[in-house]
């Protein structure tokens, strides 16, 4: 009898800080320059380095965006720091396939997962080494690194999902993670 093949994986993630390496994986990264527009303080944020790396995302997709039949995983490497009094984040997005959740889980660093419903109601939950989050279907999220130490997590989401960037660029979350008395604050967004 002939012994089946048995392959390894092709692509580890390391547990301990979050990289991933192998066959398929990409990556990116965003700048200040990149975001503009995204913080309260546009004017705090213009002076600031353009060219600093806010995050770096590095990507695992055994099936191209919107392709459906696979777990697609990243990496998002969040940097520390603050614009004005708002901590550095991602841009947020909704799924363009909007009945398609997704999964967070925290490798190291503190940080706060903002969640906006379609009736832009906003609540947050804390990111600390180990906690796994559900972003439910029709659920815009963003992450804010609230911490002095980068902010690693890994996503989990469908294949199929599509990002939707639109809704953020124009009208942001309804509520923004600030620091007020010295301490991370989710802070409510008038709109005009
Ligand atoms: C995937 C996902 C994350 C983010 C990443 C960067 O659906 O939510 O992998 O893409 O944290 O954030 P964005 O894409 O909002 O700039
Ligand atoms: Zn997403």
């Amino acid at each position: 009898m002939s012994a089946a093949k048995i392959s390894s994986a092709p692509v580890i993630l390391d547990p301990q800080t979050g990289v991933l390496r192998g066959t398929g994986v990409t990556e990116s990264a965003k700048t200040l320059r990149q975001l503009a527009g995204y913080f309260r303080d546009e004017t705090a944020r213009a002076a600031m380095n353009p060219e600093t790396i806010l995050y770096r995302v590095q990507s695992y997709e055994p099936q191209p965006e919107g392709v459906e039949g696979a777990i697609c995983c990243a990496t998002t490497f969040l940097m520390p720091g603050k614009v004005g009094d708002e901590y550095f984040m991602t841009r947020g997005h909704y799924h363009a396939a909007q009945d398609k959740p997704e999964m967070e889980v925290t490798v190291s660093g503190e940080g706060i997962l903002i969640l906006m419903d379609q009736n832009r109601q906003t609540r947050a939950e804390i990111m600390r080494p180990g906690s796994v989050h559900t972003v439910p279907p029709r659920t815009a999220h963003r992450v804010a690194n609230t911490g002095t130490q980068p902010l690693v997590f890994v996503s989990y989401w469908p294949s199929e999902t599509g990002h939707d960037y639109g809704e953020i660029v124009s009208r942001g979350f309804s509520g923004r993670v600030r620091e007020i008395n010295g301490a991370p604050s989710l802070v409510p967004v008038e709109e005009a």
